[in-house]
């Protein structure tokens, strides 16, 4: 009865989907060559959804460092990026990518940015210098101390600018994430980029029949040491053609199998997805079209509306939405690829997530935390009504409609409307459902004012003791910093990567707070070590004084002056006298989870400060942490 209630509803209105494409290199491709390959992904026969691109590379190929041309395509086609920068190379090599990165904000500003689902350092670097893939001549591979230095030289490149808010994450195969000596990459990366190819796993049982099984325990194995951050398959496929590996047999039956087995799988868990590969000249070959550009087989996943033998169920008080088949076909839906940003956003709008969202990372959305989610905004309406079942009547809160979608900090963010529904004596089909009718109760909708109201302002006083001073987990550091000056009101400085702090100037910092942050606490952290402790970052100081920090009242911007800089809403915490090497907890609240918020740290009794605000070893300055 849920599938039919679902596929119902899931007619009527749409539920996002994760990020779906697929991976395309570099060789050989022109503007013209992306542009056909993405209208191509996006007109597949047999599914939809799959608008989104894997690069490698920032650079277009026999060029120093121009944008690659996959830039202006995926613009022209409305086609969702994961950027790569490749990273097996020394510094002098890597500069072009950021140059290429770089060139691309400055080139095409937010028709660029707003596409951009996130940004990977790398690809299997780590792979091919394991003894696997050494072993395979796999090529030349980077260590994980450079992709740790080069992810946070992505960051600082990004800092400030319109891709200032995507996450910046790394891919590799599981083994290398699941090894020890590389912890520092997942430490570092906002998503773990994951290629996994059951088809290559010739030690063992690699069968199609298998495959699931395989790819889903390796999933699992990453899963378990990514410290929770989001995991997003960003290769898997199998081929048509080309050599047996151990168990596995290439031939189109076979990749049909697969796809209905993992790629169906994946949309109904709705984990961003990039597959490899849409087309290829190669043995062995992943391709899933040829020319002629129509599918090599059948790319559909298992509808709800044919899977109306699923048992009658009387009441769904604690169901969650099921992996099973049943449920893909309401999350596969084409036109719900994230496309806002915090960065193209404004305030309301991220207020408003704060208030409905429900923060998805990797996993399906669930029914209850629909309901969660729509109680927080709507209170009572919903938490007095839902889910109840009596007398052959059940009335259940579903998932209807997502308003929008934010892709942050490596997670997809849906923002969901829940709708009561009920029904009567539903039987085991869609018809019987039908029959009998069924009523849309309530729509919950977030009211943005009183979660802006309650979220931006944490409350002061007491200095916090549950967050350590740390940033050893979940923590943001500032997207914007900007300086404000007495002597100069009127003069807007923009964004800086240090902090300056004396008589005179006062420095904001912005910190966009994931939804995925909702229901943790959070703290602002301010971290001081000695001199000497720093490697990529410094500070000066007078050891005089302190300072205290405040939450303004509004969101600070790049022509934030002091003359025009939003109001102080509350002093937070402060710190009377600043010594090397100390760390210190400033406040702690409920994280405002979705929103922006501005925060000024203020000199008091003579402080002299300017530090270079940077989470490189040791970590200096202001965060905001999660725990
Ligand atoms: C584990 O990772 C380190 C660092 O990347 C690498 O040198 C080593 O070979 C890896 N070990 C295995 C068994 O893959
Ligand atoms: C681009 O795609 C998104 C998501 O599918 C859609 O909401 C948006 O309207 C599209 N924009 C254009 C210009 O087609
Ligand atoms: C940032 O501050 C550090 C420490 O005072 C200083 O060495 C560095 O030059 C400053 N950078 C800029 C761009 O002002």
């Amino acid at each position: 009865m849920r599938s039919a209630i679902l596929s119902l509803v899931g007619g009527a209105s749409t539920v996002l989907a994760a990020a779906r494409g697929f991976n395309y290199g570099s060789q050989g491709n022109t503007l013209e060559t992306y542009e056909a390959q993405f209208r191509t992904a996006q007109g597949l026969d047999t599914t939809s959804g799959w608008g989104s691109a894997r690069l490698y590379t920032m650079i277009q190929e026999g060029t120093a460092n121009t944008v690659i041309s996959a830039i202006p395509a995926a613009i022209a086609t409305n086609t969702t990026l994961l950027l790569g920068l490749w990273a097996s190379s020394p510094q002098d090599v890597f500069n072009n990518e950021i140059t290429a990165l770089k060139n691309a904000i400055n080139q095409y500003g937010s028709a660029f940015s707003d596409l951009v689902v996130g940004i990977s350092v790398g690809s299997e670097d780590l792979y091919r210098t394991s003894p696997t893939g050494i072993l395979s001549n796999a090529g030349t591979g980077q260590s994980p101390d450079v992709l740790v230095n080069y992810i946070g030289q992505v960051k600082s490149a990004i800092s400030g600018t319109v891709l200032g808010s995507k996450p910046v994450g790394h891919v590799d195969t599981w083994e290398t994430y699941t090894n020890g000596s590389n912890s520092a990459v997942v430490a570092a990366a906002d998503f773990i980029g994951l290629d996994e190819y059951p088809y290559y796993e010739n030690t063992e049982q690699n069968s199609v029949s298998n495959a699931k099984n395989l790819f889903f325990s390796k999933y699992d194995a990453v899963a378990g040491v990514a410290n929770g951050k989001p995991i997003w398959i960003t290769e898997t496929g199998w081929p048509t053609s080309g050599p047996t590996e151990n168990l596995a047999v290439p031939s189109v039956d076979n990749a049909e199998t697969y796809w209905k087995a993992v790629a169906c799988e994946l949309i109904s868990r709705n984990i961003p997805t990039w597959w490899y590969i849409l087309q290829d000249s190669a043995s062995p070959s992943f391709g899933i079209v040829q020319s002629g550009e129509q599918p090599k087989y059948d790319l559909s996943c298992p509808s709800v509306a044919t899977s109306s033998s699923a048992a009658p169920t009387s009441s769904v008080a604690s169901a969650t939405m099921p992996t099973s088949a049943a449920v893909s076909t309401t999350l596969d839906i084409s036109n719900a690829v994230p496309s806002a940003s915090y960065a193209a956003s404004g305030v309301t709008s991220k207020a408003a997530v704060s208030s409905a969202a429900s923060s998805v990372a990797s996993v399906a959305p669930s029914v209850s935390s629909a309901v969660s989610a729509a109680s927080s905004a709507a209170g009572s309406v919903i938490a007095s009504v839902a889910p109840s079942s009596a007398a052959g009547t059940t009335v259940m809160p579903v998932t209807t409609k997502a308003a929008t979608s934010v892709a942050d900090d490596g997670e997809t963010v849906t923002i969901y409307s829940t709708t009561l529904i009920t029904v009567t004596n539903c039987g085991s089909t869609v018809s019987d459902c039908t029959s009998t009718g069924m009523s849309t109760a309530v729509s919950a909708k977030p009211s943005v004012t009183s979660a802006a109201a309650s979220s931006v302002v944490p409350s002061g006083g007491a200095v916090a003791s549950g967050c350590p001073a740390d940033i050893n987990g979940a923590y943001q550091y500032p997207h914007l910093i900007i300086p404000v000056d007495s002597a100069n009101p009127n003069k807007a400085y923009g964004t800086q990567y240090n902090g300056t702090v004396n008589s005179k100037v006062s420095t904001i910092f912005n910190f966009d707070i994931p939804a995925s942050y909702a229901g943790k606490t959070c703290s602002t952290v301010f971290l001081f070590p000695q001199l000497d402790q720093l490697e990529t970052s410094s500070y000066s100081f007078n050891d005089k004084g302190g300072f205290t920090i405040a939450v303004l009242n509004g969101v600070a911007d790049q022509s934030t002056t002091y003359a025009n800089a939003p109001a102080v809403a509350k002093q937070i915490g402060s710190v009377d006298s600043l010594q090397r090497g100390s760390s210190h907890t400033l406040s702690q609240d409920a994280c405002p989870a979705g929103a922006r918020v501005s925060f000024e740290v203020t000199s008091t009794n003579g402080l002299d400060l300017e530090w270079f605000n940077d989470y490189n070893p040791s970590p200096l300055g202001l965060y905001v942490r999660a725990c």
